[in-house]
């Protein structure tokens, strides 16, 4: 710890149909959509900020750019001045750029796997409240920041490297395990403050991102959130359930974009006074069921089930 990132700011996504996005973020997850800051980029607020995931339209359908926060210009320069120090390009963005993310400034620099890192101070805070209109006990941020990810690694030690000696991140735990079909597990999870990980590492994935996860404040908000995914007929690949690690409650969706969404509540933090990293032998403790892994029976079938 202490290189002066706090927390994930906001996510940058690229996508290519960004009124289905829309639809997704507002009416499923209970995102609201933001005022307009600047050109080229749609921002969507989970708190009083101005942006904390911005769609830019596109091709790509996949993450552009990782939005990490840093408490002051001056902390800027010096994490900057480290990046270079550890071999690393760092380049200052433009103006318009910062005010379309909703920052007054940021550098630009790149984890292994080629995803933006904007490592940015000064966020700005909406004119309005963030509406809790379908999230009632609205979104956990703070602190703890906007969400986690899962990113593609080519290696998974180089990008855990990345993030601990470049970023300062510390080692949360890892789960490595093997699913039916021979398929194996092997995530790194890592932290950059309480939130028990901010970006978990796997490798062999199709895009930069397996998913995101946003936190609510209520398991209500949870299932209501998963009730609208289904009445919008959004693709939940995982009905609820609990991992053993971060012991948040949540399901996973499927976005517009292809790569998924986990919407969860509760789980533990991480003191880094008295964390000890473990290594877990299970995904989850229970549930994160595919729901259309079998077909519905006929109830005069139900009887038959092994
Ligand atoms: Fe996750």
């Amino acid at each position: 710890m202490g290189s002066g990132v706090h927390s994930l700011g906001y996510f940058l996504f690229e996508v290519s149909d960004l009124d289905a996005w829309d639809r997704f973020l507002t009416k499923v997850l209970g995102v609201e959509r933001g005022e307009a800051l600047g050109e080229g980029l749609v921002p969507y607020r989970t708190d009083e900020r101005a942006a904390r995931i911005l769609l830019r339209q596109g091709p790509a359908d996949d993450l552009i750019a990782l939005g990490f926060e840093v408490p002051s210009e001056q902390t800027l320069h010096e994490v900057t001045t480290h990046v270079r120090e550890a071999g690393h390009s760092a380049n200052p963005a433009r103006a318009s750029e910062a005010k379309a993310r909703g920052v007054e400034g940021f550098v630009r620099t790149f984890e292994p796997g080629g995803v933006a890192v904007e490592l940015f101070y000064g966020p700005v805070i909406a004119d309005t409240p963030f509406r809790r209109e379908r999230v009632a006990a609205g979104f956990v941020t703070g602190e703890q920041g906007v969400g986690h990810l899962a990113l593609r690694a080519n290696s998974i030690a180089e990008t855990r490297s990345y993030f601990e000696q470049v970023l300062s991140f510390g080692l949360s735990d890892h789960i490595r395990c093997t699913l039916p079909g021979d398929f194996k597990v092997d995530i790194t999870f890592l932290h950059v403050n309480p939130r028990h990980h901010t970006v978990a590492l796997g490798s062999g994935l199709p895009k930069h991102l397996h998913h995101f996860m946003l936190q609510m404040g209520s398991l209500d908000d949870v299932g209501a959130t998963l009730d609208r995914a289904f009445a919008s007929n959004v693709r939940v690949v995982q009905g609820l359930g609990r991992h053993p690690n971060d012991e948040m409650v949540t399901f996973y969706c499927v976005t517009p974009s292809g790569f998924e969404c986990e919407v969860g509540w509760g789980g533990r933090t991480v003191d880094d006074s008295t964390w000890e990293p473990t290594t877990y032998n299970r995904i989850s403790d229970w549930g994160h069921q595919s729901p259309y892994r079998r077909p519905p029976k006929r109830p005069t079938e139900m009887g038959e089930q092994p």
